[in-house]
């Protein structure tokens, strides 16, 4: 086992909560060890920044130590409680340009590390790895991701705090929707994947959730049921309802749409006026139905971490200086029935990478899983 390690940290593709308690749980285990460890800048980019000079290995030394609280909080290590990440993180760029790559590949060298820990989601991860092959690089990868599709692992970091996030707006939105007998249309993010949707609207108490798995397009079919549910609640005498439709959703004509949700929302007004107008008595509480459109955005991807994702961060930080002390590289740290391993990333990559090629979700909501079987068990419309 080395006595002395130079490790690299760098954190890709779009922020989440839980992203700075990683880097602090890396700084505390690594120095512990008596390691150095160096902060990238920006991902990738700060390999480039380093061979072009624009910064140098001592301005990215990072050191365990508090931050400048003053007074009786001196010396509090802050980094745990804040989202984003003091690295900064890029998701746009591929550098697949040879000489974009030859640069990340120079600067990796020029700052002489032993190993790199990246914490990043499926499309950063697949970057990195082309780049870790090319020059060689022994790492180790840690998935975030709020839309929690990263494979082999049952979850990633800041997924938590997204669904919690998700959750309390949703809990918040039920008042107005209820003061104003209103159907509440939220958008919620996901990518390709429906799993935020399908957490936070179980637990937030929606009455529909689309998600791309399962109802992969707004096609009539999809419209009249959420109708058809909203009638039914009418029935019972509920007046508002809470639809969450994941942003995977696609038009009818399978067309992607930044705002589906309001076209959702105009579309549930359509129809719940077309079956009201059939004359079929269990329609006639339709005649009234006020829909409005939230697109709950990038606040999703904010938030103090939650205290499972503070954790999550402090055991998948500790795996990663683990692996690197037992010079065990090249592998995905996992969470895995509750408990924190790791997978080698020449099984992982393979798998992402063709799905990537074929472009589907890697690790997308299970139509016939539990979860879902449970919001349809609660009286929530999923989808066929
Ligand atoms: O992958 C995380 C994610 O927040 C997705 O849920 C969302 O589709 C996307 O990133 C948004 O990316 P950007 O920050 O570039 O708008």
């Amino acid at each position: 086992m080395p006595q002395s390690q130079r490790i690299g940290i760098l954190t890709s593709g779009g922020d989440c909560p839980g992203l700075n308690a990683i880097i602090r749980a890396v700084i505390k285990c690594a120095t512990h060890k008596g390691w150095e460890v160096f902060g990238i800048p920006y991902g990738t980019q700060g390999f480039i920044d380093l061979e072009l000079g624009q910064c140098t290995p001592e301005d990215l030394r990072l050191n365990e130590h508090g931050y400048d609280v003053p007074g009786l909080l001196r010396g509090l290590d802050i980094l745990q409680f804040l989202s984003g990440s003091v690295l900064g993180a890029l998701n746009k760029g591929n550098p697949s340009d040879p000489a974009i790559a030859q640069e990340i590949l120079q600067g990796y060298q020029h700052l002489g590390l032993e190993a790199l820990i990246a914490i990043g989601g499926d499309g950063s991860l697949d970057i990195i790895d082309d780049l870790a092959q090319k020059g060689e690089w022994r790492w180790v990868a840690i998935p975030k991701t709020i839309d929690n599709d990263v494979p082999y692992t049952e979850i990633s970091l800041g997924f938590d705090t997204a669904v919690n996030t998700v959750t309390r707006s949703l809990y918040d939105l039920t008042f107005t929707a209820a003061s104003h007998d209103r159907i509440m249309v939220v958008q919620v993010m996901g990518r390709d994947a429906g799993h935020l949707a399908l957490h936070a609207g179980i637990a937030g108490g929606a009455d529909v959730i689309l998600m791309p798995e399962l109802t992969p397009c707004l096609s009539e079919s999809v419209i009249d049921q959420v109708c058809r549910q909203i009638a039914q609640l009418r029935q019972g005498g509920r007046r508002f309802a809470l639809v969450v439709i994941a942003e995977g959703v696609c038009r009818p004509e399978w067309q992607k749409d930044s705002c589906i949700c309001e076209y959702l929302a105009q579309q549930i007004q359509v129809q719940s006026q077309r079956l009201c107008a059939s004359g079929d008595p269990q329609f006639c509480t339709l005649q009234e139905v006020d829909t409005r459109a939230t697109v709950l955005g990038h606040i999703q991807r904010s938030g103090t971490p939650s205290a499972f994702d503070r954790l999550l961060a402090a055991r998948f930080g500790r795996e990663a200086v683990d692996l690197i002390a037992a010079q065990n590289y090249n592998r995905l740290v996992v969470w895995d029935h509750g408990e924190v391993t790791s997978k080698p990333l020449d099984q992982v990559m393979p798998y992402i990478k063709q799905s990537h090629r074929e472009g589907r979700c890697p690790d997308p909501v299970d139509p016939q899983g539990r979860l879902v079987q449970t919001a349809r068990e609660l009286g929530i419309y999923v989808g066929e």
